[in-house]
């Protein structure tokens, strides 16, 4: 047997992978303990061709840069290597150009490849230089977050920010495979943790209700870093999000249901100007707003509702009291969210927990009523 199959053998055995199925850009995850490793032999396997750029930030690099770049040398890659600083600014045309001039004199050509090497900002940053230098390059996502694992780096959604909204310029560019390494969750901060929890919970709510049970069995562990169950919190999440990728991945009509919480959330997030809360946080809350105008709609039971918020509230995120939040500022930011259509501010809201609907238009004044309410229980 050659050296390759049987390092495929070894990887199929000691992980887990997921297909995210889209007819010839369908692509593998894998997931399993300390794959970083062995990145050199899955793009041997995957064809990768010589050239090879590492985007990633200051943070991931100190822990992990040298160990994927030896990976890859030792499989005769040749590799470069952009090295950030942290945080959601990097997202925008200015890095962008920076790192486009650092290709252009290092030679990059068509059929090299970037690898992000991070969380989310660094996936939507790298995804989108892969996806507009020379037209599309190859690309691989090795996310580093929790978050990232069970949702930025899944489907294709790359981009940068605009100064007046997050994620406006960007494309639908797959990777050509994810490798979610669990082992990196041990030196993710804490608050990290948990934002990669929100998306967690979201996948519950949304589309499978024995899934929200696990969630809240094993919230605790899942909080301790408990390795098993964070292994199958971010299979089954990965699992979800591509059955929804696969079936829509331009989100013409259901990957919007990934977006519950996020209309609202995001209006949080940006009052408490992207520092008071971070994204997960934010799509907490706005989970908990949304799900009362669903009650209010009267879609979803009461006791699903209490079941929802039960959960959340075991979560440790920030009180909302130190944000300035006024209704009308937040419907501003609302009046911009990508799903609004003719004006109207849509939302999807659940039926059940496992259960959601498509966009709906929202009548203003349950919006209204629902942002008085995360307000008093964020508190
Ligand atoms: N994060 C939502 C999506 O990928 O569609």
């Amino acid at each position: 047997m050659s050296l390759q199959k049987n390092f495929l053998r070894t990887l199929i055995n000691n992980s887990h992978i997921v297909k995210v199925p889209l007819g010839n850009r369908s692509y593998p995850i894998y997931i399993g303990a300390n794959l970083l490793k062995q990145i050199g032999s899955l793009c041997l396997t995957h064809n990768v061709a010589r050239k090879i750029v590492i985007i990633t930030d200051e943070n991931v690099a100190r822990h992990y840069l040298s160990l994927v770049k030896s990976s890859l040398e030792k499989k005769k890659f040749s590799v470069h290597t952009i090295v950030l600083p942290s945080g959601e600014r990097q997202k925008s045309s200015a890095t962008a150009e920076k790192i486009y001039t650092k290709l252009l004199e290092w030679n990059i050509e068509r059929n090299s490849t970037i690898i992000a090497l991070g969380g989310g900002v660094v996936g939507d940053l790298a995804g989108f230089i892969a996806a507009t230098y020379q037209r599309g390059i190859g690309f691989i996502q090795i996310p580093t977050s929790l978050l990232a694992q069970v949702d930025s780096s899944v489907g294709g959604k790359v981009g940068i920010n605009h100064p007046l909204a997050k994620n406006m310029i960007g494309a639908f560019y797959q990777p050509l495979f994810v490798l979610a390494d669990t082992s990196v969750l041990k030196t993710l901060p804490k608050r990290e943790l948990i934002c990669g929890i929100g998306e967690v919970v979201k996948y519950g709510i949304i589309l499978d209700k024995k899934f929200f049970s696990f969630i809240e069995q094993n919230l605790n562990k899942a909080l301790s870093r408990d390795k098993k169950v964070l292994s199958h919190i971010i299979q089954r999440s990965c699992e979800l999000k591509a059955y929804v990728v696969s079936r829509d991945e331009k989100e013409q009509n259901l990957r919007a249901i990934l977006n519950f919480g996020h209309t609202i959330g995001h209006a949080l997030e940006r009052a408490g100007k992207f520092a008071s809360l971070k994204h997960g946080e934010a799509i907490l809350y706005g989970m908990i707003a949304e799900t009362n105008i669903a009650l209010e709609s009267r879609m979803v039971s009461f006791a699903d509702k209490e079941r929802i918020e039960c959960l959340i509230q075991q979560i440790p995120i920030p009180s909302l009291s130190s944000i300035r939040l006024r209704n009308a500022d937040l419907f501003e930011t609302m009046r911009k969210d990508k799903k609004v259509k003719d004006n109207s501010i849509r939302m999807t809201l659940p039926h059940a927990i496992g259960k959601i609907s498509l966009p709906l238009n929202i009548d203003e004044r349950l919006i209204d009523r629902a942002l008085d309410y995360v307000k008093l229980y964020g508190v």
